[in-house]
Parts: structure tokens; C-alpha cells; sequence
């Protein structure tokens, strides 16, 4: 398992960028790790990448919101759907076209893709953090592999 350290929000933002351009349509990727991590300021930095001009922010009280970029960008949060086993409809999302970005993928687990690219964010200190790359299935292990470039 591959994981890269992260210096500043900056560096944060580049990865994500690096990583969008490299993601294809119908791909899923999700972040996990606290409150204050860094998921949606990555998420910013994919959007950022596919060119989205509205301002990404945390869907405090919507669980998906659509932006539209080079592709449209799925941002879901899922932070509010602890315990609820609720499916509001995710696999639409997954198979539009679009990317899908999944802040607290632990919460609807049972819907996810099996094929997708797992990120887990850890605060180190600062502004430091450790991001660990879990690929699920070759597609994703080859996006990784190009991300380690
Ligand atoms: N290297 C870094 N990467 C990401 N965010 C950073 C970094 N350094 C500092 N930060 C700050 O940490 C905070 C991360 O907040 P963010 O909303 O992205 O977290 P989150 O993981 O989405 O949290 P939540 O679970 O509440 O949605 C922001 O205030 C950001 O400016
Ligand atoms: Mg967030």
C-alpha cells in the first residue's frame, strides 16, 4: 500500500489535481478519515482540475451535490447517513458519467462499487497529512501507479 505525505493545503490540492486528470468516467473514488482531515479540500482540488467554476463546499445538510466540469463531479456526503442503510439512489450517480467523490464512505458501504479507489486521510500535524492509496480492482491500481510518478 502506497501512501504519500502532504506538506501543505496546497500540496493537497495538487495530488487531487494530478489525480482527476488521471480518473476516467464512472469512476468512483472515496475519502475516508476525521472531521478536519482534508476530504473536501481535496474534493476541491478534483473540481478545481475538471475545470468545476462553482465554489465546492461541504453538502452540510444535502448528501449529493453535481457540479459541472470537464465531466460532471459527484460529491457526495455521507456523514449524515450513519446507521440509516438508506440507498437514496447512489447508483445513478456511479454510472452517469461523471466522477463521484465520497466524503465518510464507510456509512453506505454496501453501495459502493467493488471496483474504485480508496484514500484515506490522516492529520499528522499542521498542515501535514498521510494519504494512503488502496486501489480495488486493476483499473484503479494502474491510476495509482501514475499518481506515484
Ligand atoms: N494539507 C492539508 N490538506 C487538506 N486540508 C488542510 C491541510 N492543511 C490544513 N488543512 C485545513 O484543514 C481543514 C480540512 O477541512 P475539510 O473540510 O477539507 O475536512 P474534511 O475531512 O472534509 O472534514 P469533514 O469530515 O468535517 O467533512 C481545512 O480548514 C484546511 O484548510
Ligand atoms: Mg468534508
Amino acid at each position: 500500500m502506497e501512501t504519500i505525505e502532504l506538506k501543505t493545503e496546497l500540496e493537497t490540492k495538487q495530488l487531487a489535481g494530478k489525480l482527476a486528470l488521471l480518473l476516467h468516467p464512472n469512476d468512483v473514488v472515496t475519502l475516508t478519515g476525521d472531521l478536519g482531515a482534508g476530504k473536501t479540500t481535496f474534493t476541491k482540488g478534483i473540481g478545481e482540475a475538471l475545470g468545476v467554476k462553482r465554489t465546492i463546499n461541504s453538502p452540510t445538510f444535502t448528501i449529493v451535490k453535481s457540479y459541472q466540469g470537464l465531466l460532471p463531479l459527484h460529491h457526495i456526503d455521507a456523514y449524515r447517513l450513519e446507521n440509516s442503510e438508506e440507498d437514496i439512489g447512489f447508483d445513478e450517480y456511479f454510472h452517469d458519467g461523471g466522477i463521484t467523490v465520497v466524503e465518510w464512505p464507510q456509512f453506505i458501504e454496501p453501495f459502493l462499487p467493488e471496483e474504485r479507489l480508496d484514500l484515506v486521510i490522516e492529520k499528522l500535524s499542521g498542515e501535514e497529512r498521510l494519504v494512503t492509496l488502496k486501489p480495488k480492482g486493476p483499473s484503479f491500481e494502474k491510476v495509482c501507479e501514475e499518481l506515484m510518478k
